[in-house]
């Protein structure tokens, strides 16, 4: 071997070593690089399972929670106004299966559509500028402090329910509006109770008036009765013409009492059946003031009139007329030397209000409170019977309204008549 190919070798085994040894080590590394590798994708596979496992737990609960509530509609939305939950409450309450609501139907297909459109009006009047459709779900969603509403839903079978739904936003990562959750309560029982309390106080407020009236009869017939009957026992003892003549007409003054008070009771025992018709509250005004006409007591009376509602009404034209008779002939009567009746009818949104006017006597609060008590009179017993106001209370009760009155004594006194339009 030559001493050159001698070093040339040498150096060959010497790097090769030196390779050796570099694989050695990348080896080393690479085991160890796979080593960790492998812990790490176990890991990582443990954490996955671990959040996977947590996820479906949660959406298991959610699920849970969603269907437990039978009672509550809970439906989501995505912004566009597509259904992506129906909850088994929403089921029970609108009809529709899970799968005909979620990807097929919208929100809007729940509501009345009047109802919507109505809502939208609103919102532009308010100043939150023309909405239409789903947008005005979004607009609520967004809204600071989400409202609870009375809403009308309108189930498969195309019945409607009344309902106090909340629309609330869903976010999505970066806060924007990713959909929406509609929650509803079923309102059916508690307006069903709400109608059976006002028709349970109508009842007791027909009967305390009732219980009233019969005391008051009692007691307002009873003593004419009483006193006609001794009248007529001393008739049959003592013979003197004169003392029979006057003690007669004693009994006949009696007597033209009871038949007043017995009239006006059959005005009052009418009161709870009143066949309401369509009806102008400006004719019957008309009639009743041509009825009162040629009372002399009218002579100094200027009635001034302001009609600013002519159209048809629901009502029971004849009760309306002794509602108008009774203020009219009240304010005469408080006018005696003359004076001013106005009477006003306006047109209040979804009321009608009259107003009697007078610049009469006027009365004071102990007076005002207990005018429409029945028998309360502050007139002499040939004069009042203390019924009339307490037949108006009963007739305007009875058109679903309210009768109120405010008086200064020496100055006057106004009543104001309430109606609703939808009798
Ligand atoms: N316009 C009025 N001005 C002053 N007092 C009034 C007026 N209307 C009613 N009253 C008072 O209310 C009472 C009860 O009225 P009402 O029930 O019609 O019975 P009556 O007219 O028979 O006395 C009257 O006696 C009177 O004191
Ligand atoms: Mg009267």
């Amino acid at each position: 071997m030559r001493q050159t190919d001698k070093k040339t070798c040498g150096q060959n085994v010497e790097s090769l070593l030196k390779e050796n040894e570099m694989l050695r080590q990348e080896v080393r590394v690479a085991r160890q690089a796979g080593e960790i590798t492998a812990d790490l994708v176990a890991k990582q596979f443990e954490e996955t399972d671990r959040i996977l496992s947590l996820f479906q737990a949660a959406n298991a609960q959610r699920k849970a929670v969603l269907d437990a509530a039978t009672q509550v509609s809970i439906i989501a939305a995505d912004p566009a106004g597509k259904i992506t939950l129906f909850n088994s409450g929403a089921v029970n309450m609108l009809g529709y299966k899970p799968d005909e609501a979620v990807g097929h139907l919208s929100p809007l297909d729940l509501h009345l559509p009047g109802e919507i459109e109505d809502r939208c009006r609103e919102y532009s009047l308010l100043g939150g500028g023309t909405i239409g459709g789903i947008e005005l779900f979004a607009k609520y969603a967004s809204e600071e402090n989400p409202v609870e509403r009375e809403w009308t839903y309108v189930k498969k079978d195309g019945s409607e329910l009344p309902v106090s739904l909340s629309v609330t936003p869903i976010k999505g990562p970066r806060g924007e509006l990713a959909g929406m959750l509609f929650v509803a309560m079923d309102l059916t029982r508690r307006k069903k109770a709400e109608q059976d309390i006002l028709a349970a106080m109508k009842t007791a407020s027909k009967y305390a008036s009732i219980g009233k009236l019969t005391a008051g009869i009692s007691h307002e017939i009873g003593n004419p009765l009483a006193s006609i009957s001794s009248l007529v026992q001393e008739i049959q003892e003592v013979k003197s013409p004169e003392f029979a003549q006057e003690a007669l007409n004693i009994v006949n003054h009696h007597i033209e009492r009871i038949v007043r008070i017995v009239r006006s009771l059959g005005d009052f025992t009418r009161l709870y059946s009143p066949e309401k018709i369509p009806s102008r509250l400006g004719e019957i005004l008309e009639s009743t003031l041509n009825l009162t006409r040629f009372d002399k007591r009218f002579k100094n009376i200027e009635i001034v009139k302001n009609i600013d509602f002519n159209g048809q009404m629901r009502i029971n034209p004849d009760q309306m007329q002794q509602v108008f008779l009774n203020l009219t002939l009240n304010a005469l009567d408080a006018m005696p030397d003359g004076g001013r009746l106005s009477i006003d009818v306006k047109d209040a949104w979804d009321s009608i209000v009259i107003i009697f006017g007078d610049t009469g006597c006027g009365m004071d609060r102990e007076v005002a409170d207990r005018i429409f008590d029945p028998f309360f009179t502050t007139k002499s017993p040939g004069k009042g019977t203390g019924l009339g106001m307490s037949i108006c209370w009963g007739i305007i009760s009875e058109h679903g309204g309210t009768i109120s009155v405010e008086s200064e004594k020496g100055i006057g006194s106004t009543f104001t008549v309430r109606l609703p339009k939808k009798g």
